[in-house]
């Protein structure tokens, strides 16, 4: 077994702003039927918070996990519209996404925030999927490296490493985004190994290595096998095709490890 092997794959959907309670749970029974007694990969859903509670019900004792999209760094308190990651943990939230490029974008996200809420997601034993991601402008400035390099090093400080080999990086580039247009594997492979390379000169080679780093950005059943295939892909974060259960199945299973 290589070192990939010592990593199980994970495929999580973001369902982001989409599906009210009936389409949620008719989502999820479908799914449910698709990947029963698929093992070797972690199959995890995010949908909105209003259908956090119903696709929880559906999904119990079965091998699809849950994950909510946004949380708050504090667990209680006067913090209106926000949520805790304490009533994610109670809504049976395993898995939470933090810093999603749309909410760096239209929410403005910073990544000292997304380092706060990283720290407090392990404290209370979520598991965080944390998104990173250069724009199109960025990239064609050559400045993909340094934009991945402030992300990451961000959450340094707020990472102990006794909790480190938890989470999850999703390298999403915002170009490739709900556009159809996704990176190439090597392209992917490329930042995914210098992040990993990141975590490594911080926590050292052995953590580094048990680290989950995804791709995200136009993932479908007929390109996530490339990504697959990359010895530093470890599964990834998928929106659009993520919300019809054949297509998001399709991609569980071409992700297992056999
Ligand atoms: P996409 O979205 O698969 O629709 O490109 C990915 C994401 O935003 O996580």
């Amino acid at each position: 077994m290589g070192v990939k092997g010592m990593r199980i794959p994970v495929i999580a959907g973001n369902w982001k702003m989409n599906k009210n309670i009936v389409e949620s749970a008719s989502l999820v029974k479908e799914l449910k039927d698709f990947v029963r007694g698929i093992k070797g990969v972690d199959i995890v859903v995010c949908p909105p918070f209003s259908s956090l509670w119903v696709v929880k019900e559906i999904i119990s004792e079965t091998n699809i996990h849950l994950g909510a999209q946004n949380m708050y760094w504090e667990t209680k308190g006067a913090f209106t519209g926000e949520i805790s990651p304490l009533m994610l943990k109670d809504v049976g939230c395993e898995y939470i996404i933090l810093g999603h490029s749309e909410r760096r974008q239209y929410f403005k996200e910073t990544s000292k925030e997304v380092a706060r809420k990283t720290e407090v997601a392990l404290s209370v034993n979520l598991t965080p999927i944390i998104c990173v991601g250069e724009n199109l402008e960025e990239r064609e400035n050559g400045k993909t490296e340094s934009v991945i390099e402030e992300e990451i090093k961000a959450l340094f400080p707020k990472i102990d490493p006794t909790f480190a080999a938890r989470i999850i990086i999703a390298y999403e580039p915002i170009w490739a985004i709900g556009t159809g247009k996704s990176s190439s594997s090597e392209d992917a492979s490329v930042i995914i190994k210098y992040i990993r390379e990141l975590f490594s000169s911080k926590y050292g080679s052995k953590i580094a290595e048990r680290i989950r780093i995804l791709y995200g950005g136009s993932v479908n059943p007929k390109n996530i096998g490339e990504f697959i295939n990359e010895s530093d892909i470890d599964g990834a974060l998928v929106g659009g095709a993520s919300l019809n259960a054949l297509t998001f199945s399709q991609i569980a299973k071409a992700a297992k490890i056999l």
